[in-house]
């Protein structure tokens, strides 16, 4: 029935996050839904065709009460619930603290970190609000899965709600979709204390790789002084399990596009405007982590190392706009396209175009057709929690046997064998990689290519998510703990 699953044991399942998976757009005055971006919404959106749940999260806006009323049921019929925040909080919580604090910080960019009380404030009360929703609609014996770092003081906050009211069979579990950093990074920050002890309050917190669960373990230990072993945490007698969860994709939803005939007519559309030329795809949210520039500048040291009458290749880059309200994000704009101006118009002839620059959102049926048409995927992020983008051109690479160049510094690297992997700060490196993608003879393609296929047919969203839910539903609680003694 609905909200119930397997992997569950037939517990009624709550997933909360800061972003929905469909963003709400007013036309006249309607509303109509658009799939958001993002790995988070890929991967869970991937979960809800095995699993389904009831899925928690903020509208993107605040809404008068007429709207709401509209908004929830529109919402209600795909499982979905808002939660509303004002506008002033939410411009604090999502843009001054998530995204100018923790996201810089545990992305190794410090320098981008100005830490604001007013933000600090705004995320509280941002965590307060999601956790008296959720209290008003959580039922003993359910489990609540809270995600990412705009969340960090939820399990707390819930705990709290919850004991009181002696809901204490409810299991918390917390997912992080980004790294978590070195202790030696995470320490700068003002509230380092709070926002571990706000995760804490779960039972089973889960990250991307081994590492990021490392680095939390030791953040553990050397800033709150708790004693740790490899997978757990001792928060004052009560163990909180930690575990390394790789997300992954729905690969069928590739395939199965691949099959359609809008896909396969726009693949041959690009295959015919792209005769010639070899062509290298990225696609990236425009955001200082993924490494646009250092892409841009390998490509350009890569075009220069070339001879006269060599064959022509074109990148294709999507940039898919994201956070503009944050100045950092605003500045990246800027020297992108001062970069693809540059180098086009170094490198550009009347019949060529080096970089074919698209700054904005494609339809999923062109981004299939992209990924297919590539004969080199280029992912340069500089840190990155997982990279899906990497999944889904293996996804779609069937046919063509493509080959992957893919930076250490995304978590996908440490799963992904068969990828050309890089250092995505060495320029030099990455254009040597870039030309040798472009070299490599079919029957090494081929075995690159099983290889990463089996990856990313196995380790699946659905897999990602019924592994963590499983493992939720062992972990013994508190209160089962408490009723041995
Ligand atoms: P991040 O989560 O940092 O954005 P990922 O590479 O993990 O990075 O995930 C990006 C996701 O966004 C991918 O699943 C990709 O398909 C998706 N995406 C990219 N462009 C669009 C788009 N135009 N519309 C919807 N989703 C998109
Ligand atoms: C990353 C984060 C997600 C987020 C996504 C898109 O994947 O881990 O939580 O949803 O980026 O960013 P946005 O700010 O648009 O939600």
């Amino acid at each position: 029935s609905e909200g119930q699953t397997d992997a569950a044991g037939g517990a009624h399942l709550i997933v909360v996050s800061n972003r929905l998976p469909v963003t709400l757009e007013q036309k006249g005055s309607d509303w109509s839904f658009k799939l958001s971006s993002g790995g988070l919404v890929s991967a869970l959106s991937g979960l809800k065709r095995e699993m389904s749940f009831t899925w928690v999260g903020w509208p993107g806006k605040d809404f008068g009460a007429e709207d709401r009323t509209k908004i929830d049921s529109l919402l209600q019929e795909n499982s979905c619930s808002a939660v509303y925040l004002d506008d002033e909080t939410a411009e604090q919580y999502y843009n001054g603290f998530a995204n100018s604090i923790l996201w810089p910080l545990f992305h190794y960019h410090p320098g981008e970190m100005m830490f604001e009380e007013t933000a600090w404030d705004a995320y509280q009360r941002a965590n307060e609000a999601f956790a008296a929703a959720l209290a008003a609609v959580v039922k003993e014996g359910d489990l609540v899965w809270i995600q990412d770092y705009h969340l960090m003081l939820l399990p707390r906050m819930l705990r709290g709600l919850l004991d009181r009211s002696g809901r204490r069979g409810v299991k918390i579990g917390w997912f992080l979709h980004t790294p978590f950093p070195s202790s030696e990074l995470y320490r700068i920050l003002p509230v380092r204390r709070q926002i571990l002890e706000g995760v804490l309050a779960a039972d089973l917190l889960g990250f991307h790789t081994y590492d990021y669960a490392r680095h939390f373990l030791s953040s553990c230990t050397r800033i709150l002084g708790l004693q740790t072993t490899g997978e757990s945490v001792d928060a004052g007698g009560r163990v909180v399990r930690v575990g390394t969860f790789p997300i992954g994709i729905d690969p069928s939803k590739f395939s199965e596009a691949l099959q359609t005939a809008e896909v396969r007519g726009r693949l041959g559309e690009l295959e015919r405007r792209f005769a010639g030329e070899r062509v290298i795809v990225g696609v990236d949210r425009l955001d200082y982590i993924k490494g646009v520039p250092q892409k841009l500048l390998a490509f350009e040291q890569f075009l220069s190392q070339r001879g006269d009458g060599a064959e022509r290749v074109v990148l294709v880059q999507v940039a898919v706009p994201s956070r503009g309200d944050v100045e950092e994000y605003r500045q990246l704009i800027g020297s992108v396209n001062e970069l693809v101006g540059r180098i086009n118009g170094r490198f550009g002839t009347i019949e060529y175009t080096p970089i074919h620059f698209l700054h904005r959102s494609v339809g999923f049926a062109e981004l299939v057709a992209l990924y297919a048409v590539a004969d080199v995927c280029l992912i340069t992020s500089t840190r990155d929690g997982m990279n899906l983008v990497s999944y889904e051109y293996v996804a779609s690479q069937a046919q063509r046997h493509g080959v992957l160049v893919l930076s250490e510094f995304a978590g996908a690297a440490q799963s992904l064998d068969g990828a050309l992997i890089v250092n995505a700060w060495n320029i030099e490196e990455v254009a040597g990689a870039v030309a040798a993608a472009l070299a490599m003879a079919a029957p090494q393609r081929e075995a690159n290519f099983r290889t990463l296929h089996r990856y990313v047919a196995k380790h699946t969203a659905a897999y990602w998510g019924t592994s963590f839910i499983a493992e939720l539903t062992r972990v013994r609680h508190a209160a089962d703990a408490a009723a041995l003694l």
